[in-house]
């Protein structure tokens, strides 16, 4: 009886695991596969959602798919359930975060495609387990609200997500956060709060984010992004806490945001071109990066990128290039116009060198860096550091640098730090403050093979 019965219940799993399997290999096209346990999957029925009228576009709010908002209760079921019916919605819909609710949502990918275009409207907060000792031991340590495969999606609104990054930051894997100062061997995994993977035509505006575990945002094989009027927020001790990320990424706009972090304001890793940045203010930051790109000997290819109309304050670099010795592939076409420095360690720098330990060798490859423009870029340094330094690689000199009205002065006294360069070749078109003596004129005899800068 018992055993006829368990067969029963094998056999019913089994259909739904079919009928799963059907619904999701339609979802997917069968390309890219995760672990099912990891993806959202359609509910049915769908519960209480407000029914869609002829016109007015349907509003899935999560709390009619029973999320509790109350900050404790764990909501990602919830949260998932309202994803996949706005997702499988004929008519363009909005997924609701509502005013006045804290929502605890674990590690959860949102998956597309999705049927039309779908905004994801956080009104209220978003916050995940508190810590690495809450956070469930099946899901992912190394990402949190992940949106995979999406075509058109709006995120946004007056809400806020909170990554509750203290306790990731304090572990003791963390740089010098072992006792009396160590810091204990990793793996130091930590969640990036937003992910975007494979994602196209999206939209993250005006959202506030803060204290993410590791970094806040990450774009990586992404196009057609547009980010606008955020507000990124966490300490400036915190490790690791990237503002925006991008990789593998085009077509990339970044406008009208102000960040505040412990790492990189905005950093632009391999594989990015077409990425236009205006009017950010960062700092305390680690600044605007470009980099660190041709680790173990990779091949990295980043162009076409312009840094505009922006502040960054009380950093310890201002705009960077930084690859690791042995790389392959370049950068180039990069613009930095118009940017403010205030008390900045490094406001300009190319360092190609870039090197975590003391003792990276010197090896015969770099990732070329050319045609990199520098213009109306005027404040003031932090005198621990000279405010302009170019160190190119030995073996593969940096080309076609030029600077036109750069001008920074010391944050305090008078002395002005002599700029640094190595194997620089570059223009000044005007007299700079300080004045950059130190380039190396017109192109160098030998440049790199093209099979090594191709990309
Ligand atoms: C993790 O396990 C819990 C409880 O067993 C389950 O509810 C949850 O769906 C699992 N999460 C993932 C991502 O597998
Ligand atoms: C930490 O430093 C204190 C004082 O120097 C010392 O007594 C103690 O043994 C150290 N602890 C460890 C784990 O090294
Ligand atoms: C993104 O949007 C544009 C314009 O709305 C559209 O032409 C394009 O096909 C979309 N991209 C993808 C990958 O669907
Ligand atoms: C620049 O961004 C800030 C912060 O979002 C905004 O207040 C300001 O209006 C923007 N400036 C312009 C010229 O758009
Ligand atoms: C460079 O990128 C911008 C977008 O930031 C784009 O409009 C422009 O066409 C690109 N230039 C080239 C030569 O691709
Ligand atoms: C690496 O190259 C630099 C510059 O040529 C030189 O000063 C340094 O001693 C070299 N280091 C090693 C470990 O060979
Ligand atoms: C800079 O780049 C241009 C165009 O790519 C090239 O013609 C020129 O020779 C390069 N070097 C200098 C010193 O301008």
């Amino acid at each position: 009886m018992l055993s006829l019965a368990r067969v029963f219940l094998i056999f019913i799993t089994f259909l739904c695991f079919l009928s799963v399997q059907a619904r999701l290999h339609k979802h997917t096209e069968g390309k890219h596969w995760l672990p099912t346990s990891l993806i959202s999957l359609p509910p049915s029925p769908a519960p209480e959602a407000v029914s869609p009228s002829v016109n007015a576009p349907s509003v899935f709010n999560v709390k009619s798919f029973g999320a509790a908002g109350d900050g404790v209760s764990d909501d990602t079921q919830a949260f998932k359930m309202a994803w996949d019916t706005a997702c499988q919605a004929e008519e363009s819909g909005t997924l609701l975060v509502p005013d006045g609710h804290i929502f605890m949502v674990q590690s959860t990918i949102f998956t597309g495609p999705c049927k039309s275009g779908l905004t994801f409207q956080v009104d209220g907060t978003i916050v995940p387990p508190d810590g690495p000792d809450t956070w469930p031991r099946n899901s992912s340590k190394r990402q949190w609200l992940v949106f995979y495969r999406i075509n058109g999606m709006s995120m946004q609104g007056a809400g806020l997500i909170d990554g509750r990054g203290e306790k990731w930051w304090n572990l003791p894997c963390k740089p010098h956060k072992g006792t009396n100062g160590t810091t204990l061997p990793g793996p130091c995994d930590s969640p990036v709060a937003i992910r975007f993977f494979m994602s196209s035509n999206v939209t993250v505006q005006g959202l506030k984010i803060k204290n993410s575990p590791q970094f806040h945002f990450r774009f990586d094989s992404c196009q057609n992004v547009l980010i606008d009027k955020l507000i990124i927020k966490s300490p400036a001790l915190s490790p690791n806490t990237d503002g925006i990320h991008i990789e593998n990424a085009n077509n990339v706009n970044i406008y009208n945001s102000v960040i505040s972090n412990g790492d990189d304001c905005v950093s632009i890793g391999a594989g990015c071109y077409n990425v236009n940045i205006q009017n950010i203010t960062c700092g305390p930051s680690h600044g605007i990066s470009i980099g660190s790109l041709g680790n173990h000997n990779s091949r990295a290819c980043v162009s076409n990128i312009t840094v505009t109309d922006s502040v960054i304050k009380h950093s310890d670099n201002g705009v960077r290039i930084k690859t690791w010795q042995g790389g392959a592939g370049s950068v180039s076409k990069v613009t930095f116009n118009n940017i403010h420095m205030d008390t900045v360690r490094n406001p300009i720098i190319i360092d190609q060198y870039y090197c975590l330990s003391k003792n990276c060798i010197n090896q015969s490859t770099a990732v070329s860096v050319s045609h990199v423009s520098y213009s109306n870029i005027k404040g003031t340094y932090d005198v621990r550091s000279p405010p302009m330094r170019f160190a190119c690689s030995d073996s593969v000199p940096c080309t076609n640098l030029t600077l036109s009205e750069v001008e920074l002065l010391p944050s305090e006294g008078y002395i002005l730090a002599t700029p640094i360069c190595w194997n620089a070749y570059g223009t000044m078109y005007t007299l700079t403050i300080p004045p950059v003596y130190c380039f190396l004129d017109g192109n160098p005899l030998k440049l790199p093979q093209d099979d090594v800068v191709r990309c």
